[in-house]
């Protein structure tokens, strides 16, 4: 296979279990470089595990997560990181006390971790590279349409904006991939509607490849392809969305049964 084809990032036979309980199970996909992929699936199909091992947060119990041909499974989060892999949490993880610049400018600041020194001596080099990075954060929180809030405590934001904030912070640590986990959750369809075109801007003027979990259809089905269906662990499906949709496993095991969630 040559670089060309090679798929950006891919987990192969990932399994892990948690006493007993198989929450993935010999789960393999490909992502390819540009994509906006689903991954869609019941309460408890182990959508979130996958991003907790392909982050770091996880060890597998076997199994490979391969990410430009390497395989990273087992590596400490903050080198995953590094390597080009951000994500968004489902139960947001903010620096709550913090102002919403602060939480997109830290990231920023560990990136740039070798003017700690200068940064503390005072430099003009450190702080013309301290206000760089303040240029940069607050061009984040405009690029998400947050920059009115840049000085608020990030946890006086109703949800929705603090999961764009989320998104922010991720984007802080030039990923090549980004991981969105439930970005539309708490939202209303006018909300997921208008942060469905925002991911897709994202992606474009990123250039980033980017791996989402939802239940919102609407917003799967508008933006990503392939889709990825999990149930108990294992992949039941994969396709276009009109594939996923049509799909007669897919249907009973989750699209058939399921209201969709706000
Ligand atoms: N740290 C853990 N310890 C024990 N069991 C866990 C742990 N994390 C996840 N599980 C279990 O693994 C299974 C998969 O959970 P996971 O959170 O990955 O599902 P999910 O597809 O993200 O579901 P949801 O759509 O509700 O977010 C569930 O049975 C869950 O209870
Ligand atoms: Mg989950």
């Amino acid at each position: 296979m040559t670089t060309m084809e090679r798929p950006l990032f891919s987990v192969k036979g990932l399994t892990k279990y948690f006493d007993g309980i198989r929450a993935v199970d010999s789960f393999s996909f490909d992502v390819t470089e540009g994509s906006i992929t689903g991954i869609i699936g019941p309460n408890g199909a182990g959508k979130t595990t996958v991003f907790n091992i392909v982050t770091g947060i996880y060890r597998p119990t076997c199994g490979e997560v391969l990410f430009r041909g390497e395989n990273i499974s087992g590596q400490r989060p903050d080198r995953i990181v590094r390597k080009g892999i951000a994500r968004t949490f489902q139960n947001i993880r903010l620096f709550n006390r913090r102002s919403c610049l602060d939480n997109v400018i830290t990231p920023l600041f560990q990136r740039e971790r070798c003017g700690f020194l200068g940064s503390l001596l005072g430099t003009p080099g450190a702080r013309k590279m301290e206000r760089d990075l303040y240029e940069r954060a607050f061009g984040l929180l405009k690029d998400l349409g947050l920059e009115k809030f840049a000085s608020m405590q990030a946890n006086t934001l109703p949800y929705g904006l603090q999961r764009k904030l989320e998104i922010a912070r991720a984007l802080a640590t030039d990923p090549a991939l980004l991981l969105l986990d439930e970005p539309a959750a708490g939202m209303n369809p006018e909300e997921t509607r208008s942060l469905a075109n925002l991911i897709a801007e994202v992606r474009e003027k990123f250039k980033v490849t980017i791996l989402l979990i939802e239940h919102h259809m609407d917003l799967v089905m508008n933006i990503c392809s392939p889709i990825v269906v999990m149930n108990f662990g294992t992949l039941l499906a994969r396709g276009t969305p009109d594939e996923v949709r049509e799909n007669p496993d897919v249907v009973a095991a989750y699209l058939g049964n399921r209201k969709e969630r706000k």
